[in-house]
């Protein structure tokens, strides 16, 4: 059995100041979960997401097969150093994505039946199914209309209306890091703890601070739409051993960390580990994700100056915060009619998200269910995203912008 990769010289990029935007890749059809991937275009049509694997990762992935440790092999531990590392934090816990990822580090904090945690209704599902999961309940504060993250401000109303909450979730939506100064001090004063959902934002920093090192814990998504993938696969950081201990044998069937495959089970826990195969391609895809960010920045400065004079919202970036464009979204009364513009242009749009979740059928029963969260309604009925991928071409931008112009000039 040989182990690929045990180098200790891959380094990552954290200065990101150069490369390009990566070649177009053709991609497969995947099932849906946050986002949809639609095919590469064959058709001239602009597609919403596009994978970028590349060889290097073929390569690896080929190794590891041919080492026939496939399930939480040492590519996984080298990943989760290396992303750890990145990210700033002591520790890092693979997992099999960031569902899982979010549900073994509320089980790392301490999480208990019936615990409150305040999150965001504006979200993807899994942010609120997680504190679930974890025996908790989720309690929903507004978002900021502008960032699309927790307003800090209608948590504290929350907070003025409970005594029963102990922990905070906040989303970094799109791409941007929620309002994390404010965040964490209300934490403090209140005595919470904090698990960011950064499922959306690998490398997005405030004042050069990258996310998932603000709170107890962070959590990352390596699903095919994300800023970088695994194909499937999650990652928990923390600086905290014992959030990172409890969290890895959380994820292992309740083991003893460091024991190995021993049958000593000292925890209730579950089989959410990473395969070897994701690990491998985590570490090239890490490497690369410097470039992407680049790319797609460059994609939604693009657009920000192109679209500037419509009548319609671009995305916000607040001072000493670097927004890593995972949806480049914009705001409109006219939504529905300008993604059907675009769609006879051949560009792919998506609406994340259309129902916020304390509006989910799933949700009817969870108690802050009818809450009236006016900015969360709002934008579930305004906002649209458009393509902002590395691999879009020059063509494919201008297409984009041409179409967008095309629909509030022909008004
Ligand atoms: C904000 C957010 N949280 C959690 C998740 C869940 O991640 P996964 O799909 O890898 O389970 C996602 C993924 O779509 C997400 O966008």
């Amino acid at each position: 059995m040989t182990d690929q990769n045990t180098d200790s010289e891959r380094r990552i990029d954290t200065a990101e100041t150069d490369g390009g935007v990566a070649e177009p890749d053709p991609s497969s059809a995947e099932p849906t979960d946050g986002e949809s991937i639609d095919d590469e275009s064959t058709d001239g049509t602009v597609s919403i997401a596009a994978p970028d694997i590349g060889a290097d990762a073929a390569e690896q992935v080929q190794s590891v097969l041919e080492s026939g440790m496939l399930a939480d092999g040492p590519e996984v531990r080298d990943f989760e150093s290396e992303f750890g590392a990145y990210c700033g934090t002591d520790r890092a816990v693979a997992t099999s994505n960031g569902t899982t990822a979010l549900h073994a580090a509320l089980e790392g904090v301490g999480l208990e039946d019936g615990d409150a945690v305040i999150t965001s209704p504006f979200s993807f599902v899994a942010s609120a199914n997680a504190i679930r999961l974890a025996g908790g309940k989720p309690v929903f504060a507004d978002v900021d209309l502008e960032t699309y993250t927790l307003d800090p401000a209608d948590v504290e109303r929350v907070l003025a209306e409970r005594d029963d909450i102990v922990g905070l979730m906040p989303v970094h939506l799109y791409g941007l890091a929620a309002d994390m100064d404010w965040l964490s001090e209300l934490a403090e004063e209140h005595d919470l703890f904090v698990v960011e959902d950064a499922c959306q934002a690998h490398g997005a920093t405030i004042d050069g601070k990258r996310v998932g090192s603000f709170g107890d814990a962070g959590c990352f998504s390596f699903y095919p739409t994300k800023n970088m993938t695994t194909g499937e696969g999650g990652i928990v950081t923390t600086d905290r051993d014992d959030v990172a201990d409890r969290a890895a044998g959380f994820v292992n069937h309740g083991r003893d960390v460091g024991s190995g495959g021993s049958y000593e089970h000292i925890d209730l826990g579950h089989n959410y580990r990473m395969t070897s195969m994701a690990g491998a391609i985590g570490r090239s895809q890490l490497e690369r994700l410097p470039e992407f960010n680049r790319a797609r920045r460059e994609n939604a400065a693009y657009y920000d100056e192109q679209l500037a004079d419509l009548p319609l919202e671009t995305p916000t970036e607040p001072d000493g915060y670097r927004h890593v464009y995972h949806q480049y979204t914009i705001r409109t009364d006219d939504r529905d009619a300008l993604a059907a513009t675009l769609d006879e242009h051949g560009v792919d749009t998506g609406i994340y998200y259309e129902t916020p979740i304390h509006h989910q059928p799933a949700y009817e029963t969870v108690s802050t269910a009818a809450a009236t969260l006016p900015n969360a309604e709002r934008a579930a009925e305004t906002v649209l995203s458009l393509p902002v991928h590395p691999a879009l071409s020059e063509r494919d931008r201008r297409t984009v912008v041409e179409a967008v112009r095309d629909h509030f000039h022909s008004q």
